[in-house]
């Protein structure tokens, strides 16, 4: 039986990818449209032992079902999506398109083609503004972007469909602020116009932008940034490997992945001058709407059921990592 990645040539995707080919047996088969996702990591992994790849887009649903036909699929890793919230505002029907409604479909395939295991990358953007600082699986789901409601909807019918279906199992994870590269440096982030603040912070350091903007700095917080829990790209990669090994035994669970704990803009800003030896421009705006003072994960749920335990929890190290892979690309 094959596992199916969705989004294999992204950067999430392809470090399970990565993980998966190094230390199973087996078989994968991933399909991508390329449209943020590239050849060049499809080529890096395959070096490391050879896979399927297919070109093609999640709303192909007729050559979808043709490949579910041809091959014998048992687990899916859905990584496809879109992930810019902005974007997501500006653009919500896209992007219900493709987070929900090609993964509706995506399922309604799997379904009927007998797959066991449909593992989803839910993100912490379903719990929208907490009141709490520290989220857990229980913590209320209101989502203030499309992308995070595309993404709520998509974890309710997969949530229904295997209810009707007990032995299409799935796991959602919530993942939180991911960030870093290979520690190898094989692989890294290499999304056009990238947000996220440490892939922006290694950017500037390394000169590719002038300045970077922090948005905040009257919040609630120590330091008047705003805190996010960051995690290492490989230690969330390593969560979609138990997972696919706790559906063994267990039943269909929802988990956060993330440290527990959180770091200030200004601290990542300062960390990433600090391993990167270079002062770069930042400019302090105001905030920004919908972005709340403290977002992190309480991660005890993953850490007791499925045993994941965190290996790069290092901010120095997350920041190393993402500048050593920013200056190779
Ligand atoms: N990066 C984060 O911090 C973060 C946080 C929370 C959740 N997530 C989720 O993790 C997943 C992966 O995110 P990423 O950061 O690796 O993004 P990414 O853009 O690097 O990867 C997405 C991949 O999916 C492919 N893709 C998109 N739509 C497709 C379609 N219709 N058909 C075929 N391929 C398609 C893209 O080409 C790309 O390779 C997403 O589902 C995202 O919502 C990411």
């Amino acid at each position: 039986m094959m596992t199916l990645v969705t989004g294999g040539a992204g950067y999430i995707g392809s470090h399970v990818v990565k993980q998966l080919l190094e230390t199973t047996e087996e078989e994968i088969l991933v399909v991508d449209n390329l449209s943020t996702g590239t050849q060049g990591r499809i080529d890096t992994l395959q070096a490391i032992r050879p896979f399927t790849f297919i070109r093609q887009d999640l709303n192909e649903w007729e050559k979808l079902e043709t490949l579910f036909d041809e091959h014998d699929v048992g687990a899916i890793l859905h990584f496809a999506a879109f992930i810019v919230v902005p974007e997501s505002v500006s653009e919500p029907v896209k992007y219900y398109m493709n987070n929900t409604v090609n993964t509706t479909k995506l399922i309604d395939i799997a379904m009927r083609h007998d797959v066991k295991k449909f593992i989803f990358s839910s993100t912490a953007a379903v719990y929208g503004e907490p009141e709490i600082t520290q989220v857990s699986e229980m913590t209320a789901t209101e989502p203030i972007n499309p992308y995070g409601m595309s993404k709520l909807m998509s974890e309710n019918v997969l949530r229904d469909a295997t209810y009707a279906q007990k032995d299409f199992k799935h796991v959602i994870f919530r993942y939180f602020n991911v960030a870093g590269a290979a520690v190898d440096g094989s692989i890294g982030q290499s999304f056009p116009n990238a947000t996220h603040l440490i892939k922006v912070a290694a950017q500037t350091a390394l000169g590719k932008r002038e300045e970077i903007f922090v948005f905040g700095t009257d919040y609630d917080t120590p330091d008047g940034t705003a805190i996010r829990d960051y995690i290492h790209v490989e230690d969330l990669a390593a969560a979609h490997l138990k997972a696919l090994s706790y559906l063994d035994t267990s039943e269909s669970d929802t988990f956060n992945v993330g440290y527990g704990h959180g770091f200030s803009v200004n601290e990542v800003l300062a960390t990433m001058k600090e391993v990167s030896e270079i002062d770069y421009k930042i400019t302090m705006n105001p905030r920004r709407a919908g972005d709340p003072a403290q977002l992190i994960s309480n991660n005890s749920k993953i850490k007791e059921l499925m045993g994941w335990q965190s290996r790069h929890d290092s901010i120095a190290l997350i920041c190393k990592t993402a500048l050593d892979w920013e200056r190779k690309i």
